[in-house]
């Protein structure tokens, strides 16, 4: 018998402001996926963090509107963890625009929780680099298993052993 072994990685998913009240059911389909939430964190972006976030828009004409919703209510910001989570992650979202995932994707994410294409309901990085910079800037630095759980306290740790 052979033994593949696929490494685990982390990306990292939000649940915008326009979705949050249907965070319960997102988390469901997020661990029915097999992903691990190895951090989670509830934050109403400042309007400047959310431009910081979405900075790579700065240019396109959606670019106000996309702030101004990013930093209108709560957000929920989670590390996740599983083989494959940044393809896997986007896979589930799915496209962009709700009304191209409901013809597309129509189990996707934002075929079910989205409205339209700026009030998408979720977020996902686009490729590792992205995602590790995204952990560092909102969670600083976070340590994992190989499992993929979140390290909180070495010294604690150590204590248990
Ligand atoms: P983008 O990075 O293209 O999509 P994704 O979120 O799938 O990675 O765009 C970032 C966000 O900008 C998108 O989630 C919603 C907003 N947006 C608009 O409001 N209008 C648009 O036409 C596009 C392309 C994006």
């Amino acid at each position: 018998e052979l033994d593949f072994f696929f490494p685990v990685q982390q990306t990292i998913a939000v649940i915008k402001p326009d979705a949050l009240g249907t965070k319960d059911e997102i988390i469901e389909k997020v661990h029915d996926a097999g992903f691990k939430i190895a951090a989670r964190k509830e934050t109403t972006l400042s309007r400047e963090i959310a431009e910081e976030f979405y900075s790579d828009h700065k240019d396109k004409d959606y670019y106000n509107d996309l702030v101004e919703h990013m930093s209108s209510g709560p957000t929920m910001f989670m590390v996740l963890s599983r083989e494959d989570a940044v393809d896997g992650w986007r896979s589930l979202i799915g496209p962009t625009d709700p009304e191209k995932a409901k013809e597309e994707s129509p189990d996707s994410l934002r075929a079910l929780y989205g409205g339209d294409i700026l009030k998408n309901a979720v977020h996902g990085s686009s490729n590792v680099d992205q995602a590790k910079t995204t952990i560092q800037k909102i969670f600083g630095d976070l340590k994992f298993t190989p499992e993929g759980l979140l390290i909180t306290d070495e010294a604690e740790m150590q204590e248990q052993e």
